[in-house]
């Protein structure tokens, strides 16, 4: 007993120990440079307009209309007037353009550029990838090779699949030869009367002088990535008889799922398990309690995500309400993240403090959108009290500039309308009042830097990661934001000091992220 005892303990103990141990021996001590990625060349590449040698004494007609549309070297903030209506200043506001780099000037603009150009740099080099890179495959190659879609898990082995020569002439002997980077090249059989150099390197060359021999071992190429660095590619060189092909392998880990569960439910959408209501609030706890009333009317157990960060906080109870404080006066952005993070649902719903649920606050509305179609977020409408209702929806490009940067110009309008659902549309930025995928909009995240006057910030550094739509058929109100001087509350004028500095200190503050993080020089909106 006593011995089996012991014997059990070594078992149990020892071996798995071992194991752990013969692990930590066999911890490869390879090293690997990570930064070796090519950053890419100017991407602006107009030199089909300047022809070649050979070519200078075709004649052709150059079409304009088609010529301003192609990207332009350099670009600049020009105010320009889009429509001209009466009262059109009042309605939609004027045509505008922001010159980043003016603000930049008291603030010391040479060092600043500098940093901002050698961050730039970085990130070109972390977010580009060989795979992004144009390849062309040259004319006449008798080389036959897959063009995309070539994927390998990190240091693991694949087949390259579709490599085949059709040599049309017949030789004595037919060679071919591949060569890689990041990885090794091997084959998995050796064919009959082929000869096979450099098997298990970065160069491997075949050779045979049965040229069906040969595209059968050409069938049989594997590929091994060994340098670990994920979400790369390999670009791998074909060659033969002077005739070469260039194609890449993605190197990437597979994308791992983030699922919610809905749970059982016998209606269409449970929207208390669905969406999470969040909001951020400052002083206005009359307005929030509206807010959290009206919503009760509709939604009984949504939960209610509140952050706060007033100086002297009030207390904020009742079912389903989670009130988060925060430091006094952290701001906008930071209690939208703070919010935001706190949320378990698969949606969220974002709400300003001061808007009040009315029969056509139909979150339904909005989860059906985002269940239905490949968008992240979706807006609503806000009405203010005159009845005039707005979604705020705007185009944002960036047009390419130089070094000094780009240039951010926003439109009010959508891309187009979204079939099956008649009110919606697909734009780039929308109103304080939308329902998005908690996951991405965590993704993106609202920059806490920015204390005041911000929204479409968030959309700006969500283009290209977010994909937005816009309903005007759900709606919530605003409470009044028009007041006459003297009906202002102690709290009101309080608020106002604070949302609305006088200082230009916040203005400045956000030219200088645009100017610094988003790499930008100038702005233009209408
Ligand atoms: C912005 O202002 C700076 C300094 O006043 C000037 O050098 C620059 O050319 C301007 N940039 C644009 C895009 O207008
Ligand atoms: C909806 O979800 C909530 C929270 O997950 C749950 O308590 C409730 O029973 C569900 N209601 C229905 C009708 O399924």
């Amino acid at each position: 007993m006593r011995v089996n005892r012991k014997l059990c303990f070594v078992v149990a103990v020892l071996v798995p120990m071992s194991f752990f141990c013969f692990h930590m021996w066999t911890k490869s001590d390879k090293v690997v440079a990570v930064w070796n990625r090519e950053a890419p060349e100017d991407l602006l590449d107009n030199s089909p307009l300047q022809p070649l040698e050979k070519y200078a004494g075709i004649s052709l007609k150059w079409k304009s209309e088609v010529l301003e549309l192609l990207p332009k070297s350099n670009c600049k903030c020009e105010a320009e007037t889009t429509l001209d209506i009466p009262f059109r200043q009042e309605l939609i506001g004027k045509p505008y353009a922001v010159n980043f780099t003016a603000s930049m000037v008291p603030l010391g603009i040479d060092e600043t550029h500098k940093r901002r150009e050698l961050e730039y740099k970085k990130f070109l080099m972390r977010s580009y990838s060989p795979a992004d890179k144009i390849i062309v495959a040259e004319a006449n190659s008798p080389l036959q090779y897959p063009l995309q879609g070539v994927e390998v898990r990190p240091l693991k082995t694949i087949l390259i699949p579709g490599l085949g020569l059709l040599d049309l002439k017949k030789k004595q002997n037919y060679e071919v030869s591949l060569s890689c980077t990041l990885g090794t090249l091997n084959v998995a059989a050796e064919v009959d009367s082929v000869t096979i150099k450099g098997a298990g390197e970065k160069q491997i060359t075949l050779s045979s002088s049965l040229l069906d021999n040969l595209n059968r071992q050409l069938q049989l190429v594997s590929y091994s990535n060994t340098v670990f660095n994920p979400n790369t590619a390999d670009t791998v060189q074909f060659q033969s008889d002077g005739h070469t092909a260039t194609f890449t392998i993605k190197v990437r880990h597979p994308t791992i799922p983030k699922l919610y569960d809905m749970g059982p439910t016998k209606s269409k959408y449970n929207i208390s398990s669905l969406v999470t209501i969040a909001t951020k609030t400052f002083l206005r706890y009359d307005k929030l309690q509206d807010l959290i009333d009206s919503i009760r009317k509709f939604y009984p157990t949504i939960t209610i995500i509140i952050a706060d960060d007033s100086e002297k906080p009030q207390k904020i109870e009742g079912p389903f309400i989670e009130h988060y404080i925060m430091p006094f006066r952290k701001g906008w952005f930071a209690g939208r993240n703070l919010a935001v993070s706190q949320v378990s649902t698969k949606y969220v719903l974002w709400v300003d403090d001061d808007f009040i649920f009315c029969p056509q606050t139909k979150i339904e509305k909005l989860v059906d959108v985002l269940e239905k179609t490949s968008l992240d977020l979706v807006g609503g409408a806000v009405r203010e009290v005159t009845g005039y209702y707005t979604t705020y929806r705007q185009i944002i490009n960036v047009i390419p500039g130089d070094k000094e940067g780009d240039c951010l110009k926003t439109l009010q309008g959508y891309h187009h309308i979204i079939e099956g659902f008649p009110n919606c549309v697909v734009a780039d930025g929308v109103v304080n009042f939308f329902l998005g995928r908690t996951d991405k909009i965590l993704k993106v995240g609202f920059d806490p830097q920015l204390s005041v006057v911000a929204h479409l910030e968030f959309f700006i550094d969500g283009l290209g990661a977010l994909h937005v739509g816009s309903c005007d058929d759900v709606v919530v109100d605003h409470a009044s934001k028009i007041q006459l001087p003297w009906s202002k509350t102690k709290t009101d004028k309080e608020y106002s000091k604070f949302r609305y500095p006088k200082s230009s200190h916040a203005v400045t503050s956000q030219h200088k992220l645009f100017y610094f993080k988003n790499r930008l020089k100038c702005m233009t909106g209408n």
